[in-house]
């Protein structure tokens, strides 16, 4: 663009003009801007090159042709500062981009998910059940009490349904405990959704259940309000005792390890008739007694039975042709013990510092 004028006129300013706004509008790197700047706008460049040309303008015409130059100048020179300011935080960033030596970004920003302990846990137990060939069945958190104690065989003055054991939830705002409508409650166990599967008539029946349940218990390092329990139904023809041994003996080898005993004492449930309580061998010191298991040598892990001919009848099964055991166990302890965790909290408060261990 460089050239020497010896009678530098309006026009050409105005061309020179149009040529330098174009030129700056094609720019989009700092770098472009950079070659700009040093061919147009330093003390040497093509605009001061101009005013130079002044001289050989003739003397009548040299202030008009001054002032147009003067107004050119400035224009040319905004036009620049405006660019400048908006390529010059892109240059900072194109600066970083090319530093290879720089360090990864925040671990956070890497760091993939983490499986909760307790659903962890939860997913073990379900997947060897279903390995077994159970399938997984699941039902909802806000119950009535026809399905978490009426048809599972509880006595209408059974402990269980008191206030003080039992979350209720008021069906109407005007509700009131003389009212003759039950009042809906959250589940205190997973064995309504055994319930539900019974009345939905289709056998056999050979499923496991997870989820939460609620109990208005004083919240301490072993105990919560809300946890989460896995429940089995098998219903069939000839189901015994024998294959609710055989199956829990099975689960204990593959989840606690394969030199696992299993302990069956004798326990009341009012759904089950006989009902037991399954204790397996402490995976920890193998029955010789520690910490874990309170130097017993045994972990109680679920309670069980034969389902009670009154809850068969009440969910419409014949109990003359079927049979069925159920069992059911708490998840969050168990996952307290194959962590080693020492308090139940940690698994409600999200703090990051313990999730991301797992
Ligand atoms: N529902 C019982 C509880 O929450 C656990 C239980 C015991 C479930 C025996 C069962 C069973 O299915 O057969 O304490």
């Amino acid at each position: 663009m460089r050239s020497i004028w010896y009678a530098m006129t309006i026009n050409d300013i105005d061309q020179r003009r149009v040529a330098l706004l174009s030129a700056l509008e094609a720019i989009n790197s700092a770098e472009m801007l950079e070659s700009f700047k040093l061919a147009h706008l330093v003390r040497k460049g093509s605009i001061a090159e101009m005013f130079e040309q002044l001289k050989n303008v003739s003397k009548e015409d040299k202030p008009v042709v001054g002032k147009v130059l003067n107004v050119f100048r400035a224009e040319i020179e905004e036009a620049f500062k405006s660019l400048e300011a908006t390529l010059g935080s892109a240059k900072e960033v194109s600066k970083e981009t090319i530093d290879l030596s720089m360090p990864a970004r925040s671990v956070i920003v890497t760091e993939p998910g983490h499986e909760h302990p307790l659903i962890s846990t939860l997913n073990r137990m379900v997947g060897i059940f279903t390995a077994m060939g159970f399938d997984v069945a699941y039902g909802p958190e806000v119950e009535d009490d026809e399905h978490n104690f009426e048809k599972l065989n509880f006595a209408a003055d059974h402990p269980a349904r008191d206030m003080q054991d039992t979350f209720f939830v008021k069906p109407t705002a005007d509700w009131s405990p003389d009212s003759a409508m039950k009042p809906a409650l959250l589940r205190t166990h997973t064995s309504p959704v055994q319930v539900r599967l019974m009345e939905s008539g289709k056998l056999p029946i050979r499923s496991v259940m997870p989820g939460r349940v609620y109990r208005n218990e004083e919240i301490t390092a072993r105990s919560a309000a809300c946890f989460f329990q896995l429940e089995g139904l098998v219903i069939d023809k000839g189901i015994s005792m024998a294959d609710l041994k055989g199956v829990l003996l099975e689960f204990a080898r593959q989840f606690f390890g394969s030199d696992s005993k299993i302990r069956v004492r004798p326990s009341y449930f009012p759904f089950t008739e006989p009902s037991v309580e399954i204790d397996v061998s402490c995976y920890l010191c193998s029955g010789k007694g520690c910490r874990v298991c309170k130097y017993s040598g045994w972990l109680e892990i679920l309670g069980a039975g034969m389902v009670h001919p009154n809850v068969l009848k009440a969910c419409g099964i014949d109990d003359e042709i079927y049979t069925g055991y159920a069992f059911g166990m708490g998840i969050d302890r168990t996952a307290l013990m194959r962590y080693g965790i020492n308090d139940i909290r940690m698994f409600t408060e999200n703090d990051y510092r313990f999730l991301r261990q797992f």
